[in-house]
């Protein structure tokens, strides 16, 4: 099966360089009219201008397919709303938003200021409900849309220095949750990618031969199937260097304490069996850990 996306009209932020511009580019070379967005500044945010996102749209046009430059910072709502809207007087519809543009202000959390907590905050997640909320009427109206969040493995497992990016990275997960949940009945997919790859955002963070190997090349297959009209929903795919993963938030089964005096106690001493893995589910939403919870309960009342 070819990944086609002749179409489709395509929004991915960030494109003016690294990650995303690879993404805009792919998704143009299989058909896709592409909305080129980039703030154009620094890894850490500071500075702009609209000639990154230009440059790629030249690239575009050069290959033969079509694009649109914006220059919009996606933390600010009523200029993301003027991009959304941008495509569509170009375009007519929006299919496909990825949302790529982040910044990383990297700190131990002792030495972190709460400025740069809440900038990396504002930029990832704020960014990406912006963007979510501008899309997401027409994606309606339409009863198709695909949106790819681009989260991190930092935020999904941890990374040291890297508290604000992490929490803002998990946060786009928590988003695809809902927005996947509540988009399901008008045909919109929303999915997760945790890339790994050698950018300017990664330059120093890891070392010089293990940067080598991550070509950012190797993470779009993972965008583009998350894209694509076939794709699924309520999934975080991991992609780096060539390999591919799946990340899941799970549930254990736990166990049944009651309520008491001596349930703190039994609970520490029991701990080990509320962590054990066997028999975990990936709930299909979050009304499955009170609806086990309440199960338990009942079941034990007999
Ligand atoms: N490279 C990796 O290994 C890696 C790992 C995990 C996640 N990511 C994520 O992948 C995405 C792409 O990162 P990259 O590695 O290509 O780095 P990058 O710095 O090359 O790309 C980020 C792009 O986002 C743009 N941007 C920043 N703030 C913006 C704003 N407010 N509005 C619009 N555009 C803005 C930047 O100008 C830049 O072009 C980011 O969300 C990043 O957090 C990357």
């Amino acid at each position: 099966m070819a990944l086609d996306f002749e179409g489709r009209v395509a929004i991915v932020t960030g494109a003016g360089g690294g990650l995303g511009r690879l993404h805009a580019l792919a998704l143009a070379a299989r058909g896709a009219r592409v909305l080129v967005n980039d703030l154009g500044g620094a890894v850490d945010g500071s500075g702009g201008s609209a000639s990154a996102a230009q440059a790629v749209v030249d690239e575009i046009r050069a290959a033969g397919g079509q694009a649109l430059a914006n220059g919009a910072s996606v933390t600010d709502f009523s200029a993301v709303q003027a991009m959304a809207q941008q495509a569509v007087d170009a375009w007519g519809r929006i299919d496909i938003l990825v949302n790529n543009a982040g910044i990383l202000r990297d700190k131990s959390f002792a030495k972190m200021s709460m400025e740069d907590f809440r900038l990396v905050v504002d930029v990832h997640l704020m960014g990406a409900a912006h963007c979510c909320k501008a899309v997401w009427p027409h994606m309606q109206s339409q009863n198709y849309g695909r949106i790819v969040m681009t989260t991190s493995s930092t935020g999904l497992y941890g990374n040291f220095g890297q508290a604000n990016y992490g929490a803002a990275k998990l946060a786009q997960v928590g988003l695809m949750q809902t927005l996947a949940i509540e988009g399901a009945k008008h045909g919109i997919h929303v999915n997760a990618l945790a890339p790994t790859a050698a950018t300017r955002m990664t330059q120093g963070l890891m070392p010089e031969a293990v940067l080598a190997a991550l070509s950012p090349e190797a993470v779009v297959p993972a965008m583009l199937v998350l894209a694509h009209e076939s794709a699924p929903t309520r999934t975080t795919l991991c992609a780096g260097a060539g390999g591919f993963e799946a990340a899941f938030i799970t549930l254990t089964e736990g166990i049944y304490l009651g309520q008491g005096g001596q349930v703190p106690e039994q609970l520490a001493q029991r701990l080990a069996e509320v962590l054990d893995r066997h028999g975990e589910q990936v709930p299909a939403s979050g009304a499955a850990q009170g609806t086990l919870e309440v199960g338990k309960a009942m079941a034990a009342r007999g």
